[in-house]
């Protein structure tokens, strides 16, 4: 049995998403900027398709900018905003336990006089508020917290956070990658400048990402040279991606409740006969506030890359932390932010369900993990 338990590294792409975009490839080829009728045409296709995004989110077409990637957006919205608003200060805050491309531009900017503070999260990941509140000053430009944890699905309170932070006159980014569609994401309720998405996490095209900016405030573009996307990011549209993002993301704010309810109780029942089968099993992570997908697990004595190698050894993908640390078998910086026991920071697993996910793949999930784990354990120096 092959079994992909690995969808906050990504999903599988719909195929109706995909037929939609190959029409963009083959039929409707035209440049959305060309001002003859085949152009117009594809560039009603594309207004058509941001316009059906923007309802979802509560904003205007023009504060979307698509780019190829949530790394990208990340980037674009960092550097953009306070490279354009050094009169306001020079002080930025993101959360520590943000994706690498978050720390990214927050670390490079410090190379030009910025400066960075960290914001620490709790035991199970939430943002220490009063921490937070007191790290904000009249210098602070940006703040940036992630509405949800790609490792741990930890989900933070992001309408309190951007009330603090609005309060003080900073501006307020949440990177939301991992919140579709668990969350509802309406930017106006929860008061957020910039938001980015990906759509490659919500079933749709990989090297798709989206940054909402409210276009009041000042930003920089990243990638000058043309006036596509308002001048803020200059390239050919990529039609077929934009399309396909639309689509993907209308497909997951479909019957939401009932989709994240079947995903929610899948998850539950997973945990409930992980813990039934298998000894010394702990959470990572909040056990309310966590996307419905993700379960982070600890399994004390045994290293998860071990674990990981053997559950692939039988058709099964998991994952030890993010996608993009997976290769390098660096210490999750996430976990450490915890203040998990050191002797088990390497003993984690994050599996991650989508709509996809099936009873009975779980139900093989846990044959295989408790016969593996009980291996491992049998000749582990550490119990
Ligand atoms: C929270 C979060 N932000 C950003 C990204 C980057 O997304 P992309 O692959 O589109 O660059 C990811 C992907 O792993 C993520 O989980």
């Amino acid at each position: 049995m092959q079994v992909y338990l690995d969808n906050a590294a990504t999903t599988k792409m719909d195929k109706v998403v995909a037929d939609i975009m190959q029409t963009y490839f083959i039929d409707k080829y035209a440049n959305p900027s060309s001002i003859h009728q085949k152009g117009e045409e594809v560039y009603n296709d594309v207004e058509k398709a941001k316009d059906k995004v923007a309802k979802i989110l509560n904003a205007k077409a023009q504060d979307l900018i698509f780019t190829g990637s949530a790394s990208e957006a990340n980037n674009f919205i960092i550097k953009g905003v306070v490279r354009a608003n050094k009169d306001k200060g020079n002080h930025i805050i993101v959360s520590e336990i943000e994706h690498p491309c978050v720390l990214g531009p927050a670390k490079e900017l410090v190379k030009e006089g910025f400066k960075v503070t960290y914001a620490p999260v709790d035991k199970k990941g939430r943002i220490k508020m009063s921490e937070l509140k007191d790290m904000i000053s009249e210098d602070t430009v940006l703040v940036s917290i992630m509405t949800a944890n790609n490792e741990i699905g930890t989900i933070q309170n992001i309408k309190k956070i951007a009330k603090l932070v609005k309060k003080s006159g900073a501006y307020f980014h949440t990177d939301a990658v991992q919140a579709v569609p668990y969350l509802e994401l309406d930017v106006k309720d929860l008061g957020v400048d910039f938001l980015t998405l990906s759509a490659h996490k919500f079933h749709g095209p990989k090297g798709v990402g989206m940054a909402y900016i409210d276009r009041s405030v000042k930003i920089n573009p990243l990638i000058s040279g043309g006036e596509q996307n308002y001048s803020l990011r200059a390239g050919t549209l990529d039609v077929a991606g934009i399309v396909g993002f639309s689509k993907a993301l209308e497909l997951a704010y479909k019957n939401r409740e009932k989709k994240i309810e079947k995903i929610r109780e899948l998850r539950d029942y997973f945990l409930e006969q992980v813990k039934k089968n298998i000894k010394d099993v702990h959470l990572n992570g909040h056990e309310k506030f966590r996307l419905e997908n993700n379960l982070n697990l600890r399994f004390n004595g045994i290293e998860g890359e071990a674990i990981l190698m053997d559950l692939f050894n039988q058709g099964i993908c998991v994952s030890t932390g993010s996608a993009c640390s997976a290769k390098n078998l660096r210490t999750s910086y996430v976990l450490q932010a915890l203040k998990i026991n050191s002797d088990y920071l390497n003993s984690n697993v994050r599996f991650s369900l989508s709509k996809n996910t099936t009873k009975a793949e779980l139900d093989y999930t846990v044959k295989k993990l408790k016969e593996t784990v009980a291996r491992l354990r049998s000749f582990s120096p550490i119990k």
